[in-house]
């Protein structure tokens, strides 16, 4: 999703906001640009529809003045273009905007300004919704505002969820930045006379631990040395920048071909930190430190709703059985877009739990929106970003500590929601005496066993990428689970289309018979995922449905599972884990096939086509 990022300081801003965009084309991008201005005001606009580097080789000479912005777009409002790309400019030429989120009323505000660009003989620029904003600030300089009550102006005409930096030909030491509603965060990076600005913490992080999260409705005037902040009505003043604990080298790729396999890699490390000093045994407790909800709140829910996107939802579907099954308390799980425009009947007595890796999806922070205004039903956000909207939202977090997550693609953050989830469970269900100590033992002593379930499935890795050479040209495959490994079958699915752009279904064995076999036949292969549980004769059952259409199966089951493997036309093995745990064994197997089929694929998987790793729009 698009990324912005500036500078004003005493080096050169054109490298400077390069290099930061690089550190955001993770977020998923189609054309970048920048925008540089020296001190006696000439200013240099450069964008280009593509990658980064077609950005760069487009620059034949990067300009030197000190402040600038830039940007990194994934289209909203018309398609990708140089002319669509950020920044965008005022018909007169001196006002220079960036935007994360969308203008909702942008066909009001062009239409209002239209009479204006009459009159001057000129036309709009691009098809973007942006392009309003400093058509609006630039009208009200004119008029005789001065530029921050003009920007404040601008802000307060648009509907919709926005972050903004802003520069102008008249003030080339200062830029601006304004967030109005959860479109993504921006944040301040303080250095040494020097200061940085950025839509996500990794752009910052080579240059400055010190940082100043904007708040809805924060405008800030950035200087070299000073920031000042203007809110509301109330008098100006100066943040107080707080310091952040990330470390630069996580960021890196280090010996993997790609962030997702470096991450995949990571999962059994991310889930140890996830759960350190949060699964105690002698006595066993679940999240005793370090969590908002008392157990008086967690006696009083009568009922759990997890909800999520993506990914994220699919960690939720999981979630949804370890409440029920080990908190013994009704629980669901629910796409978020889909639960933000319903009218479900909620009360104070259910819990919302928001699970989101960013902290910033759009969808999810709405859907925690409809629940404080509807019904101010306490919430609880599971997230990988401290400090993130999610966070400042809700009642309560579990930040889970997976480090930064570069492949858009979620993998290891999955794998750290499911912790979280797991650890909500024991500890629901203690608090309301569903286990008892020696329950609540045995449940935290599983959970501590599921870093090796990771590990152990990740050795697969050679397997699956056998497995991928086979079907490397298949165009479907259809997944299938039963039970807890169902939500698994969609996130295989999930990520196959994510990044292998390969159609795929995942969907529960049972369901299977009432359509989707109709489309079975030899060139449609078929994913099982079937570790011996309750289930497993069910799904052997349906393993025979899909064999007898000629459809080639690849199973995935416990290691050593003879009969299983003799009736499959491939088998990969995971270590046999409790029925609860299988969503750890099989996850790595899962984002392998579909990281493999990419691989033979030739495609670029840190940075699939027409995704985002935050989701800022709807
Ligand atoms: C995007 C990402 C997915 C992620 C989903 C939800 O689509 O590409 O990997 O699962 O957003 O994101 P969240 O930050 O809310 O978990």
């Amino acid at each position: 999703m698009c990324g912005i990022v500036g500078y004003v300081g005493h080096q050169a801003a054109g490298p400077i906001l390069i290099e930061g965009l690089q550190r955001l084309e993770y977020r998923g991008y189609d054309s970048s640009g920048i925008a540089v201005i020296d001190r006696d005001g000439v200013l240099d606009v450069m964008k280009r529809e593509g990658k980064l580097r077609d950005l760069q080789a487009a620059i034949t000479r990067m300009p030197n003045g000190g402040t600038g912005i830039g940007h990194t777009r994934w289209a909203t409002h018309g398609q990708p273009s140089d002319r669509n790309a950020h920044p965008h400019a005022s018909s007169s030429g001196d006002v220079i905007v960036v935007q994360n989120g969308i203008v909702e009323n942008y066909r009001e505000l062009r239409a209002e300004l239209q009479e204006r660009l009459d009159a001057e003989g000129r036309t709009w620029q691009s098809e973007t919704d942006t392009e309003v904003i400093p058509e609006l600030i630039s009208r009200e300089i004119s008029a005789g505002k001065p530029l921050e009550d003009a920007i404040a102006y601008a802000i307060g005409r648009l509907r919709g969820a926005n972050a903004i930096a802003v520069v102008h030909r008249g003030s080339p030491d200062r830029m601006y930045a304004a967030r109005k509603g959860s479109a993504g965060g921006i944040v301040i990076g303080y250095g040494d006379g020097e200061m940085f600005l950025a839509s996500d913490l990794p752009a910052l992080l080579p240059h400055t631990t010190s940082v100043y999260h904007l708040e809805d409705g924060d405008i800030a005037a950035i200087d070299a040395d000073l920031v000042q902040v203007r809110r509301g009505g109330s008098p100006t003043f100066q943040p107080t920048p707080t310091q952040v604990d990330l470390d630069p080298v996580a960021i890196a790729r280090g010996p993997y071909r790609h962030f997702m396999l470096k991450e995949i890699h990571e999962q059994p490390r991310a889930l140890s930190d996830t759960i350190r000093g949060r699964a105690r045994l002698d006595p066993a407790s679940a999240l005793a430190d370090d969590f908002d909800l008392a157990d008086d709140t967690l006696r009083g829910i009568e009922r759990v709703l997890v909800i999520g996107m993506g990914t994220s939802l699919h960690a939720a579907m999981i979630g949804r059985w370890w409440i029920e099954q080990i908190a013994g308390i009704p629980a669901d799980f629910e796409n978020a877009s889909e639960f933000r425009f319903r009218a479900p009947l909620l009360g104070p007595s259910t819990l919302v739990v928001a699970v989101t890796q960013s902290g910033e999806t759009i969808d999810t922070l709405g859907a925690m929106n409809h629940v404080r205004e509807r019904w101010g039903a306490p919430q609880l956000v599971i997230t990988n970003v401290d400090g993130s909207e999610a966070t400042r939202q809700a009642d309560a977090s579990i930040i889970i500590r997976c480090g930064p997550e570069v492949g858009v693609a979620s993998t290891k953050t999955f794998v750290g929601s499911l912790a979280a989830l797991y650890l909500l469970a024991c500890r629901i269900g203690h608090a309301r005496g569903q286990l008892n100590e020696q329950e609540l033992t045995d449940r935290l002593e599983q959970l501590l066993t599921a870093p090796s379930l990771l590990e152990r499935g990740i050795r697969q890795a050679e397997r699956c990428a056998e497995i991928a050479q086979v079907f490397g040209g298949a165009s479907n495959f259809l997944v299938l689970g039963r039970g807890i490994e169902y939500p698994l079958a969609m996130e295989a699915a999930l990520k196959c289309k994510e990044i292998s752009y390969v159609h795929a279904e995942g969907y529960a064995a049972g369901e299977m018979k009432h359509g989707p076999i109709a489309l079975l036949d030899q060139g449609f292969p078929v994913i099982a995922l079937a570790p011996r549980g309750p289930l497993f004769d069910k799904m052997t059952s349906a393993i025979q449905q899909v064999r007898a259409r000629r459809a080639p199966v690849i199973a995935v089951g416990d290691e050593g599972d003879q009969e299983l493997a003799g009736l499959v036309d491939h088998f990969i093995g995971v270590p046999p884990a409790p029925p609860l745990l299988t969503p750890f064994s099989l996850t790595p197997v899962v984002q392998l096939l579909a990281y493999q089929l990419a691989l033979t694929r030739g495609l670029d998987i840190d940075q699939p086509r027409n995704l985002a790793k935050t989701v800022t729009v709807e």
